[in-house]
């Protein structure tokens, strides 16, 4: 079936204006707050709702499509069959519940496993990030600028600081002397903006063990189409269907971070 993806685009953008407004008026509601799999991995009944809203609405308009959501409110799906829709509803709800800023909504739409559409909503500074496969990104209707080199003196890395402390996943010691050699390193607290500010040069790299494709489907289509590189920390390509560690990087430094920084241990 042919599909008219700039109507696809469309409705995509008014779903998601809708859903950051409701996000947005009602900010300092009272929330509830549950844990998924520790006390610290958080949901709220806002994510919930949210996916519940696209599920409803792409269902009624796009019977066909499909909807892979964070919270299971959506398709379940073994298969990359079709048109599928990839949401996270809240991308960082821990600073959504403890800051109020720096979470995103995070939409990535893929047909038969290719990614054609990412977007990006920063909710709280009113940035929408998208691109179309091919047709260049967009901050807010403005062209982004494809990515320069950089060097690694040079580089602003965002890691979480568990990950510079003994773990089961990467080595921290060659993490260390990562941070050591690099200009600064950062932290947001939303895969989706670390996947953004990648792909806007504002930073250079993206460092993680663990994701899922709901955290990384919409940012993987938006640095790629910048130049950008979007791997496993073993240098593999990243599956929208099951979870993955994930590198996030300017092009021009990722083979020295994968060759003398990043030693994986995969479970
Ligand atoms: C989380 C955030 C966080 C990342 C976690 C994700 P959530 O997503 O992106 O930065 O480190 O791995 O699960 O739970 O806030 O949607
Ligand atoms: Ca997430
Ligand atoms: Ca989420």
């Amino acid at each position: 079936m042919n599909e008219d993806w700039i109507e696809i685009e469309q409705f995509a953008r008014k779903l998601l204006f809708e859903a950051a407004g409701n996000i947005k008026t009602s900010l300092y509601d009272s929330i509830t707050i549950n844990t998924k799999s520790n006390e610290n991995d958080l949901v709220t009944n806002k994510d919930e709702e949210i996916e519940k809203f696209f599920y409803k609405e792409i269902k009624s308009k796009y019977p066909n499509h499909f909807l892979l959501g964070e919270e299971g409110k959506g398709d379940e799906l073994n298969k990359v069959n079709g048109i599928v829709w990839i949401l996270d509803p809240i991308d960082g709800t821990m600073n959504f519940v403890h800051q109020k800023r720096n979470f995103a909504i995070s939409l990535g739409i893929y047909e038969n496993g290719i990614g054609k559409m990412g977007f990006i909503f920063d909710v709280i500074h009113n940035e929408l990030y998208f691109a179309k496969k091919g047709e260049g990104a967009f901050l807010n209707d403005k062209k982004i600028e494809p990515l320069k080199e950089v060097v690694l003196e040079e580089a602003i890395i965002a890691i979480n600081a568990i990950w510079l402390t003994k773990n089961r996943y990467l080595n921290h010691e060659k993490l260390g002397s990562l941070v050591r050699k690099i200009r600064g390193s950062r932290s947001y607290g939303s895969a989706a903006i670390e996947m953004v500010y990648v792909a806007t040069g504002r930073i250079d790299a993206y460092i993680t063990p663990r994701l899922s494709p709901w955290d990384f489907a919409a940012g993987k289509i938006i640095v790629e189409e910048l130049g950008g590189l979007c791997t496993t920390l073993t240098n593999e390509e990243l599956s929208i269907l099951n979870k993955s560690s994930v590198l996030v990087s300017n092009s021009s430094i990722q083979k020295e971070l994968l060759t003398n920084y990043i030693e994986f241990f995969p479970k």
